[in-house]
């Protein structure tokens, strides 16, 4: 089928590239020319493990195009995804002006090459009632029949593509049921349980995904706050409550708490707009609180250990939200170092892949270091922010040679604590004995 995708991010990108490897033809389009134009010449903005290699292949098919043409993918198209940003307003609710924007024009286009059948997917995360304000936007202008379907999106940053072409469940919502079998059968050759739902019932779902597991990160955050108190080990604790099978063992990774585009800015949109019905959703409230907390108590060891972090030379290792991907937005780690630097600390910084963009939000605030071992040069403190497993390879024997004073504060609980102990460190995770 011809499809077009709506926004060229990790989400359309890899929509994209993945519907043309099911053998769709798919045209994406962004306003951002630069992107758009650097897409045709085969340079992918953004990391994401096997990305390139789906992108070069089917556009080498023929089934992959890029535009920053409206026109062009209505004309070419009448399936569209809309895959645009829905970034958070100052009070939490989702921003979604590109949204609406996309719907109008997509209204103004159809009617103007004078179409019918047309199905518009909201892939964005948008909140409940969205799906409705986007069919009524474009019954504004276009006359003709138009369904409006949700197909909530549940990949993973650095796992983007295997998420996409291996997902635990596609769901599909919409009150047109013959649209949602459409758009069920664009994905027919990927085997895995489908939902067929109603409109609100899809755009519901992707919140509660992901305040749920954002729920069980808090939880096992405050768990491990109660474990340094009373001298036990949350990573046993996680093991052990993650084998029945009515807990599961995923998300029970203590830390400095979760990050991300997503994660933040969905918890909050699902508080504003439960908030803006009348319902108060106390839970989610304790949620960011505890994701807050979690940050400032890695400042808060730091300064148990060096008294006064003024002036100190801190290595911070790691600036991306999680390993296997370069995004910083919302990361644990630049808000960590804005925190050190309010405190006068000196911060060097580290990250196999986000150096770059974290270069644009420090502005050479920071001294960015090559390698951790050359980072580690009389430094006072070393901070783990980021879960790299390449961390865990480094000399550390030397990293404690190197260092001025050796206090370690792995906010990921990704090394032995007993082994820096050996090194000599002064080591500290969260939650551990
Ligand atoms: P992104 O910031 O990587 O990309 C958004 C793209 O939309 C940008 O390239 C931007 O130029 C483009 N855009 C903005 N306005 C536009 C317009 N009017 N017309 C055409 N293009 C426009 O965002 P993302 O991370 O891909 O997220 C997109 C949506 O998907 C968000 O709602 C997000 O919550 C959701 N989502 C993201 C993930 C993820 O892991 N990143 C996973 C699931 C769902
Ligand atoms: C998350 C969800 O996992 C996806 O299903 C969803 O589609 C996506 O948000 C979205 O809506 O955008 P993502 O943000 O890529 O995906 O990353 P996760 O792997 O979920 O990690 C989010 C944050 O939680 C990271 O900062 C990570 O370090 C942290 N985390 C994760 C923990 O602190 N502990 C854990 O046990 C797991």
């Amino acid at each position: 089928m011809n499809i077009s995708i709506i926004g060229a991010g990790y989400v359309g990108l890899v929509t994209g590239a993945s519907l043309a490897e099911l053998g769709h033809t798919v045209t994406v389009m962004d306003i951002d020319e630069d992107r758009i134009r650097r897409l045709e010449r085969g340079i992918v903005p953004i990391h994401e493990p096997g990305l390139n290699r789906l992108i070069e292949k089917n556009t080498g098919d023929g089934r992959l195009s890029f535009t920053t043409s409206v026109e062009q993918i209505v004309s070419e198209a009448d399936i569209h995804f809309i895959c645009v940003w829905t970034p958070p307003q100052e009070d939490g609710t989702a921003d979604l002006s590109a949204v609406r924007a996309v719907a109008k024009t997509l209204g103004t286009e159809f009617a103007a090459q004078k179409k019918n059948d047309q199905i518009v997917i909201t892939k964005s995360t948008v909140p409940v009632g969205t799906g409705k304000l986007v069919q009524k936007i474009i019954r504004e202008s276009f006359k003709g029949d138009c369904a409006v379907v949700s197909n909530p999106e549940f990949l993973r940053e650095g796992q983007a593509v295997a998420d996409m072409m291996h997902p635990d469940r596609i769901v599909v919502g919409s009150n047109n049921r013959k649209a949602a079998e459409t758009v069920l059968s664009l994905y027919e050759n990927i085997k895995t349980p489908t939902l067929v739902v109603d409109l609100e019932t899809a755009e519901m779902i992707k919140y509660a995904a992901n305040a749920f597991l954002a729920t069980k990160i808090s939880f096992i955050n405050e768990v491990a706050n109660v474990c340094e108190r009373v001298g036990a080990d949350v990573d046993k604790v996680a093991e052990a409550i993650g084998m029945d099978p009515r807990i599961g063992k995923h998300f029970l990774r203590a830390g400095i708490g979760y990050g991300g585009s997503c994660f933040p800015k969905d918890v909050r949109a699902l508080q504003q707009f439960a908030n803006h019905e009348g319902y108060d959703f106390k839970l989610l409230k304790s949620v960011i609180e505890v994701n807050e907390q979690q940050r400032n108590l890695v400042v808060e060891k730091l300064i148990r250990h060096l008294k006064d972090i003024k002036d100190k030379d801190i290595l911070v290792l790691g600036l991306a939200f999680k390993a296997n991907t370069d995004d910083i937005r919302e990361s644990a780690a630049i808000d960590i170092i804005k925190r050190l630097q309010k405190h006068g600390a000196r911060v060097r910084a580290y990250d196999p892949l986000a150096l770059l963009r974290a270069q644009q939000v420090f502005d050479g605030t920071i001294t960015y270091v090559r390698h951790p071992h050359e980072g580690a040069k009389d430094v006072d403190a070393v901070v783990i922010a980021t879960e790299w497993p390449e961390f865990r390879e480094l000399d550390w024997a030397f990293m404690k040679s190197e260092s001025r004073t050796p206090i370690l504060i792995d906010g990921r609980n990704l090394l032995d604590a007993q082994e820096m102990k050996k090194h000599g460190f002064t080591y500290e995770g969260v939650g551990r004995r």
